[in-house]
């Protein structure tokens, strides 16, 4: 048995230059880190992440986080044998005390347990998507479902959605997926900007069009596949998130769709509208995350053509999972390890909606490290899909690059567009 030595936290700046949460964990034969990430456009069904308040970082500091992780929970799981997973991020839970993990922060919690996931590989001497697997083994490359054009809370932009992006449903591997995304991304940026002067990029390195219309931005998207030499929807698909909680007004129950404001029988004819006259394959958030009832009828409609991906609506939260799946509200879930607040959280609620016939898609937050977790994490758990933003920006591009890695080592398969929901 290999026990866990020592747990140091310390704070560190992420893609956003903003402080967050990295953890180390030491046994006798290896060591792990992982550092935190941290959502801009958060929901309100997520664990909570703490933040010191105050002057030091416009109150955005977390050393009250890293205080936690060094008097609360490293005394927790000193000592214990580091492959127990399992138990050590129960014990993690269980000292935080809450369910949504505000008493220490699901900063702090997340560091721990994703520091001990690294220490377990490790100590075992195995890459992370083997020691992540279950007893099968690890599952294929995901498709990656790649950031074209920012909106909404991640770029200074007119346009209300959040991201429009590609999913290279023609590719055969995962490497083609890549150079496919590629393209469609530099023929769609030279329609936005000048050899000389690429156009600027946001959070997630997408391009800010300077559109404020949805369906003008699938426009865009459209011509730069056509551009690229792919016929949209059978080679490159559309997908979307419309993050639609952050424009939603829950006290005049109204969506603010740039410049006008419709309810939610027009939204959901909005959106339909949008499968119906776009190669879109994938839409995620399109209503906000209370709307139970709007998605319950938007999934009546579209449900059966389109993946439709809950995010903020799940929030990688198991009772929202279980109600989903009840009602019929989506075919698809986000899967972020810091909604969830542990490692283990994030596989039981993969696990429970790949049993219940949904679609997991393993995300990363709009405020990234080059820690490069997630990409493993997708593997070992065989998600099928992949979404960390787009072709540029490091903290992006370390996802990226660590699947090439792994497709490399790794034989094995590539997920490929039979990864997406619905089945067909
Ligand atoms: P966030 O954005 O990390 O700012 O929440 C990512 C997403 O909405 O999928
Ligand atoms: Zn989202």
């Amino acid at each position: 048995m290999t026990a866990i030595e020592g747990v140091e936290a310390w704070e560190v700046l992420d893609s956003r230059g903003d402080p967050t949460v990295r953890v180390r964990v030491e046994t006798a034969d290896g060591t792990g880190t992982f550092t935190v990430p941290a959502g801009a456009s958060t929901g309100a069904h997520e664990a909570v992440e703490r933040r010191d308040g105050g002057d030091r970082y416009g109150g955005r500091g977390v050393r009250g986080a890293v205080a936690a992780v060094r008097e609360e929970l490293a005394p927790v799981v000193t000592g214990r044998r580091v492959t127990d997973q399992r138990g050590i991020d129960e014990a993690l839970v269980d000292r935080d005390g809450t369910d949504d993990l505000s008493r220490l922060g699901a900063n702090a919690v997340l560091g721990v347990s994703g520091a001990v996931a690294h220490a377990a590989a490790a100590a075992t001497d195995r890459p992370l998507y083997e020691s992540l697997a279950p007893a099968s083994g690890p599952g294929a490359i995901p498709l990656p479902m790649v950031n074209i054009l920012s909106g909404g809370l991640h770029a200074a932009a007119d346009l209300p959605i959040q991201d429009v992006l590609v999913v290279p449903v023609g590719a055969a591997t995962y490497p083609e997926a890549l150079e496919t995304a590629w393209e469609v991304r530099h023929a769609t940026g030279a329609r936005l900007g000048t050899d000389d002067h690429p156009p600027p990029v946001a959070d997630e390195g997408g391009f800010v069009p300077p559109v404020a219309d949805a369906t003008a931005a699938f426009d865009l998207v459209v011509e730069g596949i056509r551009d690229a030499g792919y016929v949209p929807g059978d080679e490159v698909a559309i997908a979307v998130d419309v993050a639609a909680t952050h424009f939603h007004d829950s006290d005049a129950d109204r969506y603010a769709l740039g410049g006008e404001t419709v309810d939610r029988e027009a939204m959901i004819d909005r959106v339909s509208g949008w499968v119906e006259a776009y190669p879109v394959r994938s839409i995620e958030d399109p209503l906000a995350e209370d709307d139970w009832r709007g998605w319950e009828r938007l999934a009546g409609r579209v449900g059966d053509r389109v993946q439709l991906l809950g995010d903020d609506l799940l929030a990688t939260n198991a009772d929202r999972l279980d109600r989903a799946v009840d009602a019929d509200a989506a075919n698809a879930v986000l899967i972020k390890p810091n909604q969830a607040g542990t490692i283990t959280r994030t596989r039981r609620v993969l696990e429970r909606a790949r049993a219940a016939g949904l679609a997991p898609v393993v995300s990363a937050r709009s405020g990234e490290t080059c820690d490069a977790t997630i990409a493993d994490l997708a593997v070992a758990l065989d998600a099928g899909q992949l979404k960390v933003g787009s072709l540029a920006r490091s903290e992006r591009l370390a996802k990226y690059n660590r699947l090439l890695g792994i497709d490399r080592a790794y034989d094995g398969d590539f997920a490929a567009a039979a990864a997406l929901a619905p089945r067909r």
